[in-house]
């Protein structure tokens, strides 16, 4: 049995606790909250001890799932890195690239399992793509929300769009040549709409768009490959393939095309979606790397290079203010 405590109980954190206390092989030990007021509520709904030091119930768990706000994420998780505990953070890993390198090599160090919460890794949109071979060329994503206070402590880049350049960086084996970004802050301190181009090395080029001031949601992904055109919906849990037919297509429904090389017949592929709970499936997959001491899913270097690639982008758009102000 594993022994697990958490830390941040505000809205993601009870979605944990409520996932937690459903997966088999975990004990909640407790958890701890700063917040009297929430943590007096969720004590007795949950009927779970509160701590009100976090380094008494870091010493009495074997996990720790890190659900704090992020400028908390480092001392919490340097605290149970030191403590020789595994660790389940919510993303962004860290709230500074400083942070981000000393987590990793505290994580190096240790031998402790981290786990980064990229929870769309887990969509079963994204999952049901498992076995189909994906070499993108040029990816298109929008990432649409409505505006909500909660998360902006930090830009839309590390809130939102960090988790469209994890999907990417992990579709794309290949190193990233050129970013370049544009965003406004409509609504906060920070950019609330961005638009950035990241350029890779084997030539494929991704477009993000992500949004926390729209009117309506969106979570789509299109990856054009030179054989396929692949839709993902992570918000309608839906995935697409069109694809030139091939071997093994046969039962797929397809149609032809004239071009002026000749008839190209297309096949249309919807693969089974699980209507699973991407939560779930992400603690679980966590438990099961502490349990079969196998890599995490999402681990410290991927939180890390999300992170950077963010950062990165980050710095474009506050360069970009800094021309416009100096030209005005
Ligand atoms: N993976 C996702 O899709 C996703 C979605 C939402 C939030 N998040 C991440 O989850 C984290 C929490 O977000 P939220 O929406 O639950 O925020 P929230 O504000 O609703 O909850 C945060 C909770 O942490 C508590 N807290 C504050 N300081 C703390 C500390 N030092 N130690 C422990 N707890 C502390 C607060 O009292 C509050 O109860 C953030 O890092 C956010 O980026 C991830």
């Amino acid at each position: 049995m594993i022994k697990l405590g958490i830390f941040g109980v505000g809205h993601l954190g009870k979605f944990h606790l409520n996932n937690w206390k459903e997966i088999e092989g975990v004990e909640l030990v407790g958890f701890y909250d700063p917040d009297d007021v929430n943590a007096a509520k969720v004590a007795e709904q949950y009927q779970l001890r509160r701590y009100a030091d976090p380094a008494e119930l870091m010493q009495l768990i074997d996990a720790a799932d890190i659900v704090a706000p992020t400028n908390h994420h480092f001392t919490l998780c340097e605290l149970a890195v030191r403590s020789g505990k595994h660790v389940f953070v919510e993303k962004p890993m860290a709230d500074t690239m400083a942070e981000a390198t000393s987590l990793m090599k505290l994580v190096k160090e240790s031998g402790v399992k981290l786990q980064v919460g990229h929870v769309e890794r887990f969509n079963p949109a994204f999952i049901a793509l498992k076995d189909y071979h994906l070499h993108p060329m040029f990816i298109e994503v929008h990432r649409l929300a409505q505006f909500n206070p909660r998360g902006t402590e930090v830009s839309v880049i590390l809130d939102l769009m960090i988790h469209d350049i994890d999907i990417i960086l992990h579709l794309v084996k290949s190193d990233v040549k050129h970013i370049s970004a544009s965003g406004v802050a409509v609504m906060t301190e920070t950019p609330d709409i961005a638009n950035v181009r990241m350029e890779f090395n084997n030539g494929c080029v991704a477009n993000l768009t992500s949004s926390r001031i729209s009117m309506k949601k969106m979570r789509k992904m299109r990856v054009f490959q030179k054989d396929a055109y692949i839709g993902i919906d992570f918000l309608a849990k839906k995935t697409e393939i069109i694809k030139l037919k091939g071997e093994g297509d046969d039962n797929l429904f397809s149609f032809d095309i004239e071009t002026p090389q000749g008839v190209r017949t297309l096949a249309i592929d919807n693969p089974a979606v699980e209507d699973n709970n991407a939560i779930r499936s992400e603690l679980t997959a966590f438990r099961d790397a502490i349990v079969n001491n196998t890599r995490t899913v999402v681990s410290e270097r991927e939180g890390y290079e999300a992170m950077h690639i963010a950062h990165q982008i980050l710095e474009k758009i506050e360069n970009s203010f800094a021309v416009a102000k100096s030209s005005l």
